[in-house]
């Protein structure tokens, strides 16, 4: 693995190793920070064979692991849940350290969004979490599976026939979650991309040319305010880019002017 663009964390190992990924990933300081880690084709498939797996690659599920392991919380789409088969997170002894003193819980939480409740409660996600699973979904969500899902997650409802995603990423953050990461899927993506609460984008680019019928990573209406984002870190490894992409601050900057420093203020 090697950095073509961005801030050198300067850890002994190199960008190969889970500290140095650790430290060029870490979150800002600060406040509540929405990062999105998603994988594309070259043509822009998010899934092949209908599932991110067959774009993955060992380095993405490297990078993978470690933005997950720097999390407070995942947030994500019930449909991508369904699709992949979602587990609960783990404590990884790795990062535990870390983790401890950050002052966060041993693993992330999983937070899925759904309308419909139509999620498997007998699976590992809700019987054996380290940390309980959180389900946003809507006020009027069907009652007796609101009531059935409240036994077995921690349940935020935010908005009326959609969930409020503004609602839902602030009742996340006062519970104390600020480092956030949304693992998608696309229609997830796009409507948290046009509510303008995307500050990072982490895309990997598998070297494949898949075409088909797949939707791109972020699906959905067009955003009405298209603004740059700006690259701070380009990572290689056997042709895959590893690509970290922040909101643009000042909306004069051109989409190709990257801040070597990594600087995400
Ligand atoms: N390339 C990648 O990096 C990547 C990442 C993730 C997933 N994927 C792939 O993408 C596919 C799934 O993605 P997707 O875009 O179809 O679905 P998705 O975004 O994962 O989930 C959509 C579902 O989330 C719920 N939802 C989303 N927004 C909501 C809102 N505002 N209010 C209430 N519920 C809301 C609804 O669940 P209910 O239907 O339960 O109401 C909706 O059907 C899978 O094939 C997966 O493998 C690819």
């Amino acid at each position: 693995m090697r950095q073509l663009i961005g801030a050198d964390p300067g850890t002994p190992g190199g960008p190969g190793t889970l500290e140095w990924l650790a430290e060029a990933y870490a979150y800002p300081d600060g406040g509540r920070w929405l990062r999105a880690n998603m994988v594309t084709s070259l043509d822009g498939a998010a899934r092949l064979d209908g599932l991110s797996e067959g774009l993955s690659g060992e380095a993405d599920k490297r990078i993978f692991g470690v933005l997950r392991a720097l999390c407070d919380v995942v947030l994500v789409g019930a449909e991508t849940v369904r699709a992949e088969g979602y587990r609960p997170g783990r404590a990884r002894a790795e990062f535990a350290e870390r983790r401890a003193a950050a002052g966060q819980l041993p693993a992330p939480v999983i937070a899925v969004v759904t309308r419909s409740l139509d999620l498997d409660l007998s699976a590992p996600l809700f019987t054996e979490p380290l940390v309980p699973t959180v389900v946003v979904t809507t006020v009027d969500a069907p009652p007796d599976r609101l009531a059935r899902t409240a036994e077995r997650a921690d349940v935020i409802t935010a908005g009326t026939g959609s969930v409020d995603l503004p609602r839902a990423v602030a009742a996340l953050t006062e519970r104390g979650w600020r480092r956030q990461l949304s693992e998608g899927g696309p229609r997830l993506l796009g409507q948290l991309a046009a509510e303008g609460l995307l500050d990072e984008l982490c895309l990997s680019v598998a070297p494949l040319v898949t075409a088909g019928d797949s939707p791109r990573i972020v699906n959905g209406p067009q955003i009405p305010h298209v603004r740059p984002m700006r690259l701070v870190s380009l990572i290689e490894q056997k042709g895959f880019l590893f690509t970290r992409y922040l909101r643009a601050t000042d909306p004069d900057r051109s989409p190709n002017d990257h801040d070597l420093t990594g600087d995400a203020s």
